[in-house]
C-alpha cells in the first residue's frame, strides 16, 4: 500500500467527454483511482479526504500523448525520461508514448525491459514504450514483434524514418494483426505507426515546398512526400487487414486519404500535432507568423524545422477541419527535444523537431478560441481519443479507472518562456509568444505531479514517480 491521500476535488467544471459529462461537479479519488464524479457539486469533502479547490478551473481527464521523443537511452543531452515526463506533467499529460528512435532502439525485449526499469525509476507520469518495426530501425528486417508485444510495447514505429520497403511494411502490418497489447487493458491489435514520408520525394528538402521556401532559397519538401506514403500504407492495411495509425498528418490530400479509408471501413486512425494544427511555413521567417517585406536576421528560424514540415494555410485548415470532424482522431505532440547545438546552425544543418509538451494545450486552445472546435471535443482529442487509438482503459474519469486528471484555466493568458521549460531542450518557435489557456495542475494515478498555483493548495506527493502498472485501467 502506498501513502497517497484520498482527494476531493471541489468547485470545478468537470468535462469528461467519454461519459458525456460537462457540468459543475466534485471528483472523489480513492487509492489512486476515480471513486466518483458526484451528481451535484459538494461544498465540503467526505471525512478523511484532502480537499482541492478547483473553483474557476476545468477538471478533465489527463491528456494522453501518442507520440513523443524522450531521447533516453542514447541522447540524454537532449532530454531524459525524468525531464521529458516533468515537461509532460506541466503540459497536463498523464500518459505519454515514447517513440523508438533511441540508441539502442527498442527492437528486442531486453531493451524494452531496460526502458521499463528506467521509467519505473524516473518517470513523473505514465510512459508507454513503442517498439521498433524493424531491427535497428533500418527498414530491412522485422524486429521480433511478438516478443516486443509480450514485453509491453503499445505500438510499433520506426518514427523519424519511414519503412520505405513496401514488402517490409506489408509484413509488419500482417504480423501485427495477431498481436495484442498487455498493458492498461489494451484489447486492440497493436498499431503500426509508419513515419509518413516518401524519401524519394522529400530527398534533401528542408521545409515545405512553397513560396516561402522559394524566397528563402531552401529546397522544398512537397506535400506529395506525405501523401504518397499515406496512400501506400492505407492500401497495404487494406490488403493485410492490418491496424494502421498515421502520425503527424500535415496535408489536405493526406486528410482526404484518411477520410476515404475510414469511409471504406478500414481500421485506420490518424493524429495531428499542435504545430501542424496552428503554424504555417511562414513561421520560418522567424516573425511569429508574419510575412516580412524584406528578410530580417530572424529569418531561417531553425526552431521551425520539423518533419513533416510546417505546411500552407490551406493544409492547416484541412487538418484542423479533420480534427473537428473526427477524421483525425487525436492530437499528438511529436515532442522532439533537441540541444542548442542542433539548432544554432544553418537551416540546412539543423535537426528536425519541435519541443511541444509544455505548449501543446494552449496552442490548440487557439482552435477553440477561433471557433474551429468546441472545448469538450478538443479535450476528447487529447484524452479519450488517443486512449481509443491504442485500446487503453485510460482517458476518462470512469469509476475505478486510474485517477489521471488535468486542471485547466481556459482563460489564463501567458507568454511562452522556453527558458522556464522543465524539458531539457528549448527548441520552440513560440518563445515569447502570448497564448491563452493554461494547465494549472496535473494528477497522475492519484498523485500530484504538477502544481502551478500555490493558491490551489494541492497536497505534495510523497513520491511523484509513476510508471506502467500493468493492471491499471482494466475494465
Ligand atoms: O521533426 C521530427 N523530429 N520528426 C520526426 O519524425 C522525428 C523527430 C525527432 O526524433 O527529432
Amino acid at each position: 500500500m502506498n501513502t497517497m491521500s484520498n482527494l476531493a476535488i471541489l468547485g470545478g467544471r468537470v468535462i469528461d467527454p467519454a461519459q458525456n459529462v460537462d457540468r459543475p461537479a466534485a471528483v472523489l479519488i480513492k487509492d489512486g483511482r476515480v471513486e466518483e464524479i458526484t451528481a451535484r457539486p459538494l461544498s465540503k469533502g467526505p471525512e478523511g479526504y484532502e480537499v482541492i479547490d478547483a473553483a474557476g478551473l476545468i477538471v478533465a481527464p489527463g491528456f494522453i500523448d501518442l507520440h513523443c521523443h524522450l531521447r533516453e537511452p542514447g541522447s540524454e543531452h537532449k532530454e531524459t525520461i525524468a525531464t521529458g515526463t516533468a515537461a509532460a506533467a506541466r503540459g497536463g499529460f498523464t500518459t505519454v508514448c515514447a517513440m523508438a528512435n533511441t540508441d539502442p532502439c527498442p527492437d528486442n525485449a531486453a531493451v524494452v525491459g531496460d526502458l521499463l526499469r528506467r521509467i519505473e525509476r524516473d518517470a513523473a507520469v505514465r510512459v508507454l514504450p513503442i517498439g521498433a518495426i524493424t531491427l535497428g530501425r533500418r527498414g530491412e528486417h522485422l524486429a521480433p514483434m511478438a516478443e516486443l508485444a509480450a514485453s509491453g510495447v503499445v505500438a510499433f514505429s520506426d518514427d523519424g524514418d519511414p519503412v520505405m520497403d513496401p514488402d517490409v511494411m506489408r509484413h509488419a502490418l500482417s504480423y501485427a494483426t495477431g498481436l495484442r497489447g498487455v498493458v492498461h487493458g489494451a484489447q486492440r491489435r497493436l498499431p503500426i505507426i509508419n513515419h509518413a514520408e516518401d524519401r524519394g520525394l522529400s530527398r534533401d528538402g528542408q521545409m515545405h515546398d512553397g513560396a516561402v521556401a522559394a524566397r528563402l532559397g531552401l529546397a522544398g519538401i512537397p506535400g506529395e512526400a506525405e501523401v504518397a506514403m499515406v496512400a501506400r500504407d492505407i492500401h497495404l492495411a487494406e490488403l493485410t487487414g492490418g491496424r494502421l495509425h498515421i502520425p503527424h498528418v500535415s496535408t489536405r490530400r493526406a486528410v482526404e486519404h484518411v477520410r476515404a479509408a475510414k469511409a471504406r471501413g478500414l481500421h485506420v486512425t490518424a493524429e495531428a500535432t499542435p504545430h501542424h494544427l496552428t503554424l504555417t511555413d511562414v513561421w520560418a521567417y522567424g516573425l511569429h507568423g508574419e510575412t516580412p517585406h524584406g528578410l530580417s536576421l530572424a529569418a531561417y528560424d531553425t526552431n521551425t524545422k520539423v518533419s513533416p514540415p510546417l505546411r500552407s494555410q490551406d493544409d492547416v485548415d484541412a487538418v484542423t477541419g479533420a480534427l473537428a470532424d473526427g477524421t483525425i482522431d487525436a492530437i499528438a505532440t511529436d515532442h522532439a527535444p533537441h540541444a542548442m547545438t542542433d539548432k544554432v546552425c544553418t537551416y540546412h544543418e539543423a535537426a528536425k523537431g519541435i519541443n511541444c509538451l509544455e505548449t501543446a494545450f494552449a496552442q490548440v486552445m487557439s482552435l477553440v478560441l477561433g471557433g474551429r472546435i468546441a472545448l469538450p471535443a478538443l479535450i476528447e482529442r487529447m484524452s479519450a481519443a488517443p486512449a481509443r487509438v491504442l485500446g487503453l482503459g485510460l482517458g476518462s474519469l470512469k469509476r475505478g479507472w486510474p485517477a489521471d486528471l488535468v486542471f485547466i484555466d481556459h482563460d489564463a493568458e501567458w507568454t511562452v518562456d522556453a527558458g522556464l521549460f522543465a524539458s531539457k531542450a528549448r527548441n520552440t518557435p513560440l518563445d515569447g509568444v502570448g497564448l491563452r489557456g493554461r494547465v494549472m495542475a496535473t494528477i497522475c494515478a492519484g498523485r500530484v505531479v504538477f502544481d502551478a498555483r500555490a493558491g490551489l493548495a494541492l497536497p505534495r506527493p510523497g513520491n511523484p514517480r509513476r510508471a506502467g502498472d500493468s493492471s491499471g485501467g482494466r475494465t
